[in-house]
């Protein structure tokens, strides 16, 4: 096997059969056979372009890895833990093909910057497929919005009833954030697409290369300026699985809060029977599981984050073994991150509220409160003072189990002399909600014209 190394000239003997399992990576990083082909095949082209091989031997390699690549989807190559990883096993089989003009293409490369590369390709192939499965959310949440414009929901705060909320503005409130993690990875995107290869083992290489051919070939944005910085950054890799750490939290909480909504106690929300799972011993449950597990597969996510943070921390320049972890915690995270948005998109658009449910109970908990406080500051009532009045009024409501619109109009009058009347019209839910005026408020037109951009921007 020693001859089948691309590092084996100095060495006597076979590895240890233990090390060979330690340290092999290609029953994780075979996922990156497409990235590495194709940045071989940039390699090659350059290579040619700058006369280290002539545009015969450039073709014939570039031809061989379509073969490779070919290869390797039909599930006919095989691994072997002594190749290490997947970089030694596509140059061994471009060897196996060519002979000496495959043992050229790794000219003025070293797997340092070529696994970086690779990863780069990776991660922003996956970023892109993150930020469609945002978009498919999006759309979700504002179809549901859409369907639910009139429908009034208990706003909450420390989960107690708060103030009223209309629940298209509740689902818009989702797609802001989740408008957020998608800038968020626009932003990291921007750090991914700079070109590493082309810095070599770690201080660049004497041979003439052009960094810039590959830089087109590859549709980088840039090239990094130095070399020992490129070979031990896995900035990138820490950032992405941090906005997937985020995207995976923004969903956490509110599976939580969709759990919660589809209990009998709440009874919010009707789940769709192929988003849920039964009980094998109780025949009435229909549990939540996706939700559950969406929730639950974010420690995950949050996991990896911490993994590969630890992974970096005091390591020295430049290249460190060490490094190779970083894969699978990147791997894990996008696997889960992009399962978790594509159920979750397609739950809420078979999830229906349970509006007479609802209905039935918007008026408990006082949620017109705050609402009446703020007509009082209006009728002129300093808020300190409109704010302890209102708070007495409930007490009343409390003692006598009832609401603020049945106390009688005395009460009201008690507070500010002669609202007694006007008072009923800021009073009960539909009314208080209709006061809202502030710019990003529950404001009924406020949120309509929400709808309306979001649409625009969406659909
Ligand atoms: N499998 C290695 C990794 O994923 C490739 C780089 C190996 N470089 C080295 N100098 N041993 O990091």
């Amino acid at each position: 096997m020693a001859t089948q190394k691309t590092w084996g000239g100095r060495f006597s003997g076979d590895t240890d059969d233990r090390v060979v399992r330690f340290t092999e990576s290609i029953s994780f990083d075979q996922r990156l056979y497409h990235e590495d082909i194709t940045a071989s095949q940039a390699h090659a082209r350059m290579l040619a372009h700058v006369s280290l091989l002539t545009k015969d031997e450039a073709d014939l390699i570039f031809a061989a890895l379509n073969d490779i690549r070919g290869e390797i989807e039909r599930g006919e190559l095989e691994y072997s833990l002594k190749l290490e990883d997947i970089h030694t096993h596509i140059e061994q089989a471009l060897i196996k093909r060519l002979g000496d003009v495959g043992r050229k293409l790794h000219t003025g490369r070293s797997r340092n910057d070529q696994v970086i590369t690779d990863v780069k390709l990776w991660t922003r192939s996956a970023i892109d497929v993150i930020d469609l499965r945002l978009i498919d959310l999006q759309k979700s949440l504002l179809g549901c919005a859409q369907r639910h414009h009139e429908l009034i929901l208990p706003g909450y705060t420390h989960t107690q009833r708060a103030q009223p909320v209309l629940a298209s503005h509740y689902l818009l409130a989702y797609i802001e954030k989740y408008q957020r993690d998608r800038e968020r990875l626009a932003d990291c995107r921007k750090r991914v697409n700079v070109l590493s290869l082309g810095t070599a083992a770690l201080a660049g290489t004497s041979l003439p290369i052009d960094r810039e051919f590959v830089r087109q070939q590859l549709g980088f944005d840039s090239i990094a300026a130095n070399s020992l910085d490129v070979s031990s950054d896995r900035d990138f890799v820490v950032e992405f699985v941090f906005d997937l750490s985020l995207i995976a939290l923004h969903l956490a909480g509110w599976a939580e809060e969709w759990i919660l909504w589809s209990t009998t106690e709440f009874n919010f929300l009707e789940l769709p029977d192929a988003f849920c799972t039964g009980s094998s011993m109780m025949p009435h449950k229909k549990n939540p599981d996706v939700l559950e597990l969406i929730r639950g597969k974010s420690a995950r996510v949050v996991a990896s984050l911490q993994q590969l943070m630890l992974l970096v921390k005091g390591l020295p320049l430049a290249y460190n073994r060490d490094l190779q972890e970083d894969k699978e915690a990147l791997f894990d995270a996008f696997d889960t991150v992009s399962a978790s948005l594509e159920l979750a998109a397609a739950l809420i658009a078979g999830t229906n509220f349970r509006r007479d449910s609802i209905a039935a109970r918007i008026e408990d908990g006082h949620l017109d409160a705050t609402t009446l406080m703020e007509f009082f500051v209006k009728q002129g009532v300093p808020l300190r003072t409109a704010h302890e009045a209102v708070g007495k009024l409930i007490r009343q409501c409390e003692e006598r189990k009832c609401r603020l619109i049945d106390l009688p109009a005395a009460a009201f009058d008690a507070v500010k002399a002669g609202v007694g009347g006007d008072v009923k019209n800021v009073l009960g839910v539909s009314n208080a909600l209709a006061a809202f005026q502030s710019y990003g408020s529950t404001a009924p037109a406020e949120v309509a014209k929400q709808l309306e951009a979001w649409k625009k921007r969406l659909c």
